[in-house]
């Protein structure tokens, strides 16, 4: 095989370069990469090793974001809440230059503490010592506890 075009490059070069040891974030929804790395904590303030293809072409979408982070190899918590915006992404895992491990993210149907609730109402944005907890829908996320529910910029509720 050759380096198809699972980087967004062609036969002839890859559009990103290839990573030593670390996580391969593949066929994440073009223009999502960005909440990718916010989602992970990593804004390369911490000198990071980082690389990101965005709207890169590709067979399975018509374009993707790739994310290629040195050092690291995502948790399972991680990857859960990833598969909220990049439900179609691939987590390669990379050891000395080869992928050792993929895997495709998986839904969960609930993730807690994670994200906050837009409703300043809710009894998890108060100063109760509530654990935010969010039901996963097919498109969107639901609060447990007032129900709100939210569609599209999910990233944003993302705690930090
Ligand atoms: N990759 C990388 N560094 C490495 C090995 C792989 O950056 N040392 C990247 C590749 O460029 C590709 C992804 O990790 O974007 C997955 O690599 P690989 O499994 O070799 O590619 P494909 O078989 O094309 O992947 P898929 O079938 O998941 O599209
Ligand atoms: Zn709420």
């Amino acid at each position: 095989t050759n380096a198809g075009d699972s980087d967004g490059g062609n036969d002839h070069q890859l559009r990103v370069s290839k990573i030593r040891s670390g996580t391969v974030i593949d066929h994440v929804r073009g223009g999502q990469a960005l909440n990718v790395l916010a989602i992970l904590g990593i804004d390369g303030s911490e000198g990071e090793e980082l690389s990101v293809g965005m709207n890169v072409p590709s067979d399975r979408l018509a374009r993707k974001d790739i994310v290629k982070v040195e050092g690291r190899e995502l948790s399972q918590d991680e990857v859960d809440v990833l598969s909220l915006i990049a439900p179609d992404a691939t987590i390669n895992i990379v050891r000395d230059y080869e992928v050792i491990e993929k895997h495709r993210v998986d839904r969960p149907e609930i993730v807690e503490d994670v994200l906050s609730c837009p409703n300043a109402g809710c009894i998890t944005t108060g100063d109760e010592p509530v654990t935010s907890q969010f039901e996963v829908l097919d498109d969107g996320v639901r609060c447990a506890y007032c129900g709100t529910i939210v569609r599209e910029e999910i990233a944003s509720l993302i705690d930090t």
